[in-house]
């Protein structure tokens, strides 16, 4: 953590509407910054789609030193027809999470005042928990192979890769946010009925690591039924920890319980500080709506209130998430996505108006 109140971050907007939403999230930093009292510097970085078009790269070579010099990463979306999605994932974003060791992957799920959820009669108290997805193994691994390809004795093999370090060091990060919050309630997700080996490791392990936090409470589910409870139960649940796969998964049906995946923030994190935390809108580049101005600016602010509290200034990052509610409830301000008839730049300067 930097030693003054002086924080340098990246910028990487990327693709579509990431090129619409973070200046966005900037001008609600800066105006957060004149009244918390702190300063930034911001550095942009083309690393795109459009980038890879002209150069075959995403970032250039010397990219993963330049962008550790700072002290947090705002990313926009990275994606865009013409580039298949597995080129772009495993161009960037996956080099990234992992080079910087961000092995958690953290989701807020709260229904915010003016939020409509898609669940009948459920309101901002019943819905208010934290998803962590493990961030750098487990299910996605490059380990595997095909043969015989094109013959009907095509065969293809996917291991998942389960480390002790891994398992733990997710689940202890779990444990120590569900001992911060009120409720200090941790669910596992879990399928070691069906996935005999990795699954009961896990299992195993969050046994052994839940015997350091007596003080928090512990269930587990299976991934099945627990995408079930996340629709009718989502009061059920505070903390929310699984692998990489099952992560993902609870990370996007979480948001959508909550509302719009306009709105949805995420982190990825490396505990340690050894290297910058990355902060993004869970959405994507939208290319539907790309350069329309109509893309709804508040998930890339929530995150950029993420990357604030992990700085340190939590007070900022309260007042900027307050500063998105009282923007949400307005009819004016918000934007189409969630029924209203700003543009992102309108609701943008509303959330900055409002931290003003
Ligand atoms: P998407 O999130 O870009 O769009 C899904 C739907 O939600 C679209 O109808 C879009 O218009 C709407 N939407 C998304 N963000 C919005 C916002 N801020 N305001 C209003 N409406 C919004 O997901 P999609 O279409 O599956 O992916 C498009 C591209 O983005 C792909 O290339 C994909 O790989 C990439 N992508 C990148 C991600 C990242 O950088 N982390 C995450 C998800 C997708
Ligand atoms: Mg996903």
């Amino acid at each position: 953590m930097p030693s003054s109140r002086h924080y340098s971050v990246a910028l990487v907007p990327g693709d579509g509407i990431g090129t619409e939403v973070i200046p966005e999230a900037v001008r609600a930093l800066e105006a957060t910054a004149k009244t918390h009292g702190f300063s930034l510097d911001f550095t942009d970085f083309d690393w795109s789609c459009e980038r890879y078009h002209k150069t075959g790269r995403f970032m250039p070579e010397d990219g993963m030193d330049e962008v550790k010099r700072h002290d947090a990463i705002l990313l926009g979306a990275v994606g865009w027809p013409g580039v298949p999605d597995h080129v772009s994932l495993w161009g960037l974003l996956i080099p990234l999470r992992r080079e910087l060791k961000q092995y958690v992957n953290l989701r807020p799920v709260r229904l915010l005042k003016g939020i409509t959820s898609p669940l009948a009669d459920r309101g901002p108290e019943d819905i208010d928990f934290m998803v962590v997805r493990e961030n750098n193994e487990g299910e996605y691994s490059e380990i595997g192979g095909r043969i015989y390809a094109g013959t009907e004795d095509e065969t293809v093999v996917q291991e998942s890769v389960f480390t002790r370090r891994g398992v733990d060091r997710i689940l202890r990060y779990a444990f120590e946010l569900a001992q911060s919050r009120p409720a200090r309630h941790l669910t596992s997700a879990t399928k070691s009925n069906g996935i005999v080996h990795t699954m009961p490791f896990w299992d195993e392990r969050f046994k052994a690591v839940a015997a350091d936090y007596p003080d928090v409470k512990t269930d587990q589910f299976h991934i099945d039924i627990l995408t079930a409870h996340f629709v009718q139960h989502p009061d059920w649940f505070d903390v929310v920890v699984g692998s990489n796969l099952f992560g993902d998964i609870l990370s996007d049906l979480g948001p959508a319980v909550a509302g719009s995946i306009g709105i949805a923030p995420s982190a990825n994190i490396n505990p340690e500080r050894d290297f910058p935390s990355m902060f993004e809108p869970v959405h994507g580049s939208a290319p539907d709506i790309a350069g329309q101005s109509i893309a709804n600016p508040v998930a890339a602010v929530w995150s950029a209130a993420m990357m604030m509290e992990f700085l340190g200034e939590t007070q900022a990052a309260d007042a900027m998430v307050a500063a998105i509610e009282t923007v949400l409830v307005d009819e004016a301000t918000r934007t189409r996505d969630l029924g209203g008839r700003a543009s992102t730049q309108e609701c943008g300067r509303a959330i900055a108006d409002a931290l003003s």
